[in-house]
């Protein structure tokens, strides 16, 4: 693969805005990157792709200025550069969408793009019309409806992170990154995303673009780079790659190995689900998911998939039978229902999912507090076994126990 940048008009390759050359990061035993080198060309929606767990973020946040790398070096447009903070980061023309926008959720959308820089008026106040003026024309550009003076507190994630692209522009990025920005949007959003990315393009920026959706990259990206392991696999124009040649990339192997055949055979009945109803939400959902395989609950975005799987869980009231394990489990009962065997991984689990400010290790635990308690107290030991033995379980040794 060539790692030379061809315009789309087949003209001379333009300078780099960005060159990341062989930049290595560890933590404690973990080598999160080994090598890494990456070039951002003007233009260019940049795919960086790789498995969970390959140093996809760690690139990210050594470009944000978050982590400084043991080696390699970084240039912006020509200059070498040495984050220390992310605000050198910013100063330098670098932006970061995360996945999940950290905003402050309480004030306008219009204060958050400004936040620190806001337009001042007569005796050193905010000039408030100034900052909507300036807020709104940002995300007219962008072709975005969002009204500048509305509270960020229940805005989607995917209009979050359109008010983190138009803080983006208002710092002049020229380069953003978007870490996993699709995983959480709908089919509508993604598109809207796009567009905005496109418009960023059509300025002349960077975009450097992390996604699991390969479609995607056919779709919207110009040059892809692989890493695997925290190495460098390879970097060349999309138009080299097939998905199949990506996906090996990517895991190393080839695909056949991937897929097993003839190893689903399913058992049997594990979680039988009948007639399972909730006014307005769902009626008559019936469903049987055997040992051995995986059962797809497919519909569109509102069609009430995550209810029923939050109803099958008992967290909402339902009518209609769920049997686990051919017992009938009582609504209303997640104990009983994690008693009994099942486990719910929610759609957005920092939410709903995780406890974020617990450790791993007892976090890994909160289902099974009961059992390791000894009298009043907690086991401490039986926990850390625990959890190790279900980290190890996860085969990702990688994982510090104690980290939050
Ligand atoms: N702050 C950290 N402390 C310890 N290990 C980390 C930290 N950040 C990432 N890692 C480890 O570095 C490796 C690469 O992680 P990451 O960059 O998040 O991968 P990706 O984004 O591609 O899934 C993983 O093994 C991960 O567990
Ligand atoms: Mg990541």
């Amino acid at each position: 693969m060539t790692d030379r940048q061809t315009t789309e008009t087949g003209a001379e390759p333009s300078q780099p805005l960005l060159t990341l050359t062989a930049a290595s990061k560890s933590f404690g035993p973990v080598q999160a990157l080994r090598g890494v080198s990456l070039d951002l060309y003007p233009g260019e929606a940049h795919a960086l792709l790789g498995e969970n767990g390959a140093g996809k973020s760690t690139l990210v946040k050594i470009l944000a200025g978050v982590h400084r790398p043991d080696a390699g070096e970084l240039s912006v447009a020509g200059e070498p550069q040495h984050f220390r903070s992310p605000g050198d980061a910013q100063r330098a023309g670098v932006a970061i969408i995360y996945q999940e926008p950290t905003l402050f959720p309480d004030l306008s959308v219009a204060e958050n793009v400004l936040m620190g820089r806001q337009p001042l008026g007569r005796f050193g106040r905010i000039d408030a019309r100034a900052q909507r003026a300036a807020v709104a024309g940002i995300l007219r550009d962008l072709g975005v409806q969002l009204e500048p003076d509305r509270l960020v507190r229940g805005l989607s994630i995917a209009d979050q992170q359109l008010v983190e692209i138009a803080k983006a522009l208002s710092l002049s990025a020229r380069i953003l990154v978007m870490d996993e920005p699709t995983a959480a949007l709908t089919l509508l959003e993604t598109e809207r995303l796009f567009r905005v990315m496109r418009s960023l393009r059509s300025r002349g920026a960077a975009v450097l673009f992390i996604t699991h959706r390969l479609e995607e990259v056919f779709a919207e990206c110009q040059r892809v780079t692989v890493l695997r392991d925290g190495g460098w696999v390879s970097s060349g124009s999309v138009a080299e790659y097939t998905p199949d040649s990506m996906v090996r990339q990517m895991v190393g192997r080839d695909l056949g190995d991937l897929y097993q055949d003839g190893q689903g055979v399913p058992g049997a009945v594990m979680l039988e689900v009948r007639g399972l109803g909730s006014p307005g939400l769902f009626e008559d959902v019936s469903f049987q998911v055997r040992a051995g395989e995986i059962v797809a609950l497919a519909g569109l975005v509102g069609a009430g998939r995550s209810e029923v799987a939050r109803a099958v869980f008992g967290i909402d009231s339902r009518s209609g039978t769920v049997k686990i394990g051919g017992h009938v489990i009582p609504p209303l009962s997640p104990q009983a229902t994690m008693a009994a065997g099942l486990g719910l991984v929610p759609e957005d689990r920092r939410q709903q999912g995780l406890v974020m400010e617990l450790s791993i290790e007892r976090k890994a635990n909160l289902a099974i507090l009961n059992v390791l308690r000894r009298s009043l107290l907690m086991d401490r030991r039986a926990e850390q076994r625990s959890a190790r033995e279900w980290i190890q379980h996860l085969d990702d040794t990688k994982i510090c126990t104690h980290a939050q």
